[in-house]
């Protein structure tokens, strides 16, 4: 019988191969806030690891409302938010996500991971069927899996394939949900919601979006894919986190009130969980108000998207079918992804190496967030060191 220490050896191995070599970049120290550039390993980097899209998490007005609450509040209130964890911040945070969306009500989750897993837990049941997309974030396939629910897969974005899962699956026993991520976090390309709420329409499918790096960011307010497809209707339960764009930690689920309510006492991540600290709660609703009152970030963060789309091509780089702050640079091999991405970090960039099993063998990557702090200055730059390493490394 083996244990597990003999199960972790062989991935241990890889790791200390990596780290031995100087490959591994994950979880570099980092010694400055998330701001365009970060310290990372002691030195300036221009920050493309971060998913901080708007710059939030370090805006004077953000970091004031938290030191507020801090000194109102203290660290944490000591218990879930069915104990003793709602405060009036989570209370106005959860009437700000029901209004971004239009709906009834809403419930706060101390993280995106939480509040995925934990809504698919709460809704599914065993004879309950999830159809997902193939790129599906892994919050969303573990909540399938704590549900107990049956997973049935289409391929990305393929709406013929889609709607064949639909008809195939017709006859099942219980209900049918479809999941799918508004913007994919790999590849930064966008769910054909249009296609999918017609097609669940006509076939009595429930629809949920994952709005983690759709909300402040899509839409031509930054209220997500709803607003972007112009369909206020466009799906019965919304999730999404707030370490995106409001740069912080914590996530929310928002639908009608009786679902919401029923969340709240039966989703186990919800009711086992202590809840997001009230500093936190107050900082990610004054980056809601900053979408409203300072509208220039979210004009910045598309205009250095689409500088950073048309400049990357231009370059002769694959960028896949990315349109958002989320650009996949495709290597297509995992050394090259993982030496090349040690270089970029050497001279000055700090991105995502993404490979196996994060995403399929020969799909491999180095994943940049845009960010509307990012100056032209900076983006100029990082094009000049992605050039001259791309051409070392024969990718362009
Ligand atoms: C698409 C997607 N959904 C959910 C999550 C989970 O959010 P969080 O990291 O805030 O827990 C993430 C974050 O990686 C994500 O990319």
């Amino acid at each position: 019988m083996t244990g597990y220490r003999e199960r972790i050896q062989e991935q241990l191995g890889l790791l200390n191969m990596l780290n031995a070599s100087g490959l591994n970049t994950y979880g570099s120290e980092v010694s400055s806030g998330c701001g365009p550039t970060m310290r990372v390993e002691g030195r300036e980097c221009i920050n493309f690891i971060s998913n901080s899209y708007m710059g939030f998490s370090v805006h004077p007005k953000v970091v004031e409302a938290a030191r507020q609450a801090l000194l109102d509040y203290g660290l944490g209130i000591g218990g879930s938010p069915l104990a003793c964890g709602t405060t009036t911040w989570h209370v106005k945070l959860a009437e700000r996500i029901a209004h971004n969306y239009g709906k009834e009500s809403a419930a706060i989750f101390s993280t995106g991971y939480q509040a995925l897993a934990g809504t698919i837990q709460g809704l599914m049941g065993r004879k309950d069927v999830a159809l997902l997309d193939n790129l599906a974030h892994r919050s969303i396939i573990d909540g399938c899996i704590l549900s107990g629910c049956k997973i049935r897969s289409f391929i990305h974005n393929d709406m013929n394939d889609f709607e064949q899962l639909v008809q195939r699956t017709s006859k099942q026993e219980g209900h049918r949900m479809v999941i799918v991520d508004s913007v994919y976090s790999m590849d930064g390309d966008v769910a054909p919601l249009p296609r999918v709420r017609a097609i669940c329409k006509a076939a009595g499918v429930t629809v949920m979006i994952d709005e983690a790096h759709s909300l402040g960011v899509m839409g031509s307010n930054g209220r997500g894919l709803l607003e972007h497809f112009d369909m206020p209707d466009g799906a019965e339960i919304i999730s999404g986190t707030f370490s995106k764009f409001a740069g912080a930690v914590g996530g929310f689920t928002a639908a009608e009130r009786d679902v919401i309510q029923y969340l709240r006492h039966y989703s186990s991540p919800f009711v086992y969980s202590a809840s997001m600290p009230p500093a936190v709660v107050a900082a990610v609703y004054t980056s809601f108000e900053l979408l409203e009152s300072e509208p220039e970030w979210h004009q910045r963060l598309w205009d250095n998207v689409n500088f950073m789309h048309k400049s990357l091509k231009e370059l002769g780089f694959d960028t896949g079918d990315s349109t958002t702050p989320v650009i996949p640079v495709m290597i297509r091999d995992t050394e090259k992804t993982l030496r090349m991405n040690r270089t970029l970090l050497d001279r000055g960039v700090y991105a995502s190496p993404v490979v196996h099993p994060g995403v399929p063998l020969k799909k491999e990557r180095i994943r940049l967030g845009i960010m509307a702090t990012h100056t032209r200055k900076h983006l100029d730059r990082a094009l000049n060191i992605f050039q001259e390493v791309g051409r070392e490394f024969e990718v362009i």
